[in-house]
């Protein structure tokens, strides 16, 4: 097992191709573990890994401590509505109070951009972002890459288009960089008000691998992969940015008809939480074509192997899969 050369897991922005697929790799090993009568390894027994979620979650929370689990770790759950960030205490003080009590993993979730590196920088544990505000989501990112690998043997050359929100989206913005990283071509979809702004600059650092339209019709021309992104009602700037939802889901939602100009395998996917009706269809959501439960099952095994080497220090131990 190689080492893995970053103490957190902040974003995929400044990972190496190598490192991503790396931990797509070691995602697929800990998946068989999922499969087992027996879910559990003593790999992280004796370690403790605290899970501080300050914006509400289901999958990745829950993922978190799954994982945790069954790689025998102690794990920890702390949520933003019985922490004393209620009462007042900042994030760092937070931080600082979690360290004094020797974690070697913190996994923060947190409206703020840029909340996981700020408390990188105060703690001794390994940090791991799973989610700050507008900027990252690292680990969806990866069970997405590793869910579109699963389905399609291959990442690399996949034409993926990703529909919604992409200005308040860490979900697209981790997954731009991962899927860009394997080799997809990125088809970013959305109306003009739900497009970053630098998008211009952000596609041309991608050499030719990412193009922005706001017709869904062109984004979904022969892609191989749909992913559907849900507005981010929550995010300070994300409310009034279309007339109404039928409107938008009318234009910008995927249905049975507008999903036929994509390849007739293209697979539909979702991070979660769906907003039925909106951006997707239910019965499309529900449908034959729809990874979207088994990318919250990859969840628990990329974790598992985010865990796995931010836990161990990166070092290889006797008990590794
Ligand atoms: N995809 C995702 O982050 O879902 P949760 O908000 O439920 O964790």
């Amino acid at each position: 097992m190689t080492a893995f050369a970053h103490r957190h897991l902040l974003g995929i922005e400044g990972l190496t191709r190598e490192e991503v697929v790396q931990l797509l790799d070691l995602a697929g090993t800990f998946h068989a573990i999922s499969e087992r009568a027996i879910k559990k390894v003593p790999t992280l027994r004796g370690r403790t890994v605290i899970n501080l979620f300050l914006e509400p979650s289901t999958r990745t929370r829950t993922s978190f401590e799954i994982a945790a689990k069954r790689l025998s770790a102690d794990a920890v759950n702390i949520s933003g509505q019985v922490s004393s960030t209620v009462k007042g205490e900042t994030l760092l003080d937070t931080a600082r109070n979690l360290q004094a009590m020797k974690p070697d993993v913190i996994v923060l979730r947190h409206g703020s951009s840029g909340a996981a590196a700020s408390v990188a920088a105060v703690v001794d544990a390994a940090v791991v972002n799973a989610g700050d505000g507008t900027h990252e989501h690292p680990t969806q990112a990866l069970l997405d890459a590793v869910t579109i690998r699963a389905h399609k043997g291959r990442v690399e050359g996949l034409e993926v288009a990703i529909v919604g929100d992409i200005a308040h989206s860490r979900v697209a913005r981790s997954n731009l960089h991962a899927l860009t990283l394997l080799g997809a071509n990125v088809r970013l979809c959305g109306p003009r008000t739900m497009l970053p702004v630098g998008i211009e600059q952000l596609v041309g650092e991608r050499k030719g691998q990412v193009r922005v339209t706001h017709r869904l019709e062109e984004a979904l021309e022969g892609a191989d992969v749909v992913m559907m992104l849900r507005i981010q009602k929550e995010r300070a700037g994300a409310v009034g940015l279309f007339p109404n939802t039928r409107e938008y889901s009318r234009v910008y939602g995927l249905s049975a008809q507008k999903l036929a100009l994509a390849r007739p395998d293209a697979i539909v996917m979702h991070p979660g939480p769906v907003n039925r009706g909106v951006e997707l269809d239910p019965g499309l959501a529900d449908g034959a074509r729809s990874v979207i439960l088994d990318q919250v099952t990859w969840g628990v095994a990329v974790r598992m192997a985010v865990l796995y080497l931010l836990g161990t220090g990166g070092e290889p131990v006797a008990e590794a899969p």
